[in-house]
């Protein structure tokens, strides 16, 4: 039988998976928003392109809830994006209300769904939606960790001059500016990354991956990057789909491993037909340990600010 993957928000990004979903084949397709028109133009517009790309997709746009009920996953990425000189941290208020609504509308009709959220700031965001929704911890899942790897392998990727597909790496941590991208664990065609770079040069490359959502946005004035990031959230969906259980750098609720209790945050999981499946523990050096806390204790003092703004956190 057919899987359905329901994307709550039909904006840029939202656009994006449910084409790349559809040409994958991976599941049919149920785009919703609050703009009801806008998830109908987007799905009439790729369902259009079916004769011609020769795939066989339904596709629907709704803003009515009942139109996710059985869905196999559900990929949200409502809310609102970041403008030039916006940290993620400053949609808070914002997307943390959108999230409750979405919340309740997934715990209502699609209990079993596996959720990806998007949504950023991101791991607050998913920390609140499995709160709100009340779904199993191993069922909610962030996209982070594989979009801030591959900016960090392209970045790489530019400078060695070599095909990105020879570069192995992790980044984990939040997805912010405290992110953690790990070089002791990169390697290009097995090869220690740090036998081929020189540290000056691999500091920029890690800040440009920091900074590198705000780069994008710097070009874009309007709105935020949507095609890596569709790209990352269609290779969690796929795992799960196909239970291919990859190891996936995703922010992921956090029972003690890595020292971290109570806590969404980016760590390497696996993604199979039941979920996170585990949680893997990378051996950090003392200095990525060091980072790593540091990128957990901004992720904690973002989830009091949430709190704050609603005491149900
Ligand atoms: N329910 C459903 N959809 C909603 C709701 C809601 N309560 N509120 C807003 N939306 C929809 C908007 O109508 C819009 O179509 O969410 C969509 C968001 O799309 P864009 O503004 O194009 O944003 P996008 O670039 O897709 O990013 C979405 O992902 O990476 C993050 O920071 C980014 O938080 C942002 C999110």
């Amino acid at each position: 039988m057919k899987k359905k993957i329901s994307l709550i928000g039909a904006g840029q990004i939202g656009g994006t998976l449910a084409h790349l979903i559809s040409v994958k084949e991976l599941a049919d397709v149920v785009l919703f928003d609050v703009s009801e028109d806008v998830a109908k133009g987007k799905a009439l517009d790729i369902a259009q392109s079916t004769s011609v790309d020769g795939f066989d997709v339904n596709l629907i746009g709704t803003s009515n809830y009942e139109d996710i009920k059985n869905s196999d996953v559900i990929i949200i990425t409502a809310g609102v994006p970041r403008k030039p000189g916006m940290s993620r941290d400053d949609l808070l208020g914002t997307n943390l209300k959108i999230i409750k609504q979405v919340s309740e509308g997934i715990k209502k009709n699609s209990p079993n769904a596996f959720v990806i959220c998007i949504t950023n700031p991101l791991d607050i965001i998913v920390m609140a939606l499995q709160k709100y929704s009340g779904l199993p911890k191993n069922k909610v899942v962030g996209m982070a960790g594989i979009l801030d790897s591959s900016r960090f392998k392209y970045f790489l990727s530019q400078e060695l001059k070599v095909p990105v597909k020879d570069i192995n790496t992790l980044v984990l941590g939040g997805h912010g500016d405290t992110m953690v991208p790990l070089p002791d664990h990169t390697t290009v065609n097995g090869k220690p990354l740090k036998q081929l770079i020189k540290d000056v040069k691999l500091e920029k490359i890690i800040d440009r991956t920091r900074k590198g959502g705000a780069e994008i946005i710097k070009f874009l004035e309007k709105g935020s990057a949507y095609y890596a990031p569709a790209a990352s959230g269609v290779e969690m969906a796929e795992s799960y789909i196909k239970d291919m259980k990859k190891t996936l750098p995703c922010a992921s609720y956090l029972n003690g491993e890595y020292g971290v209790k109570n806590l969404y945050a980016g760590v390497p999981v696996i993604i199979g037909k039941n979920g996170v499946e585990k949680v893997v523990e990378v051996k950090l050096s003392d200095k990525e340990k060091e980072q790593f806390n540091l990128s957990i204790k901004a992720v904690q003092e973002l989830y009091k600010t949430a709190q704050k703004i609603d005491p149900e956190l």
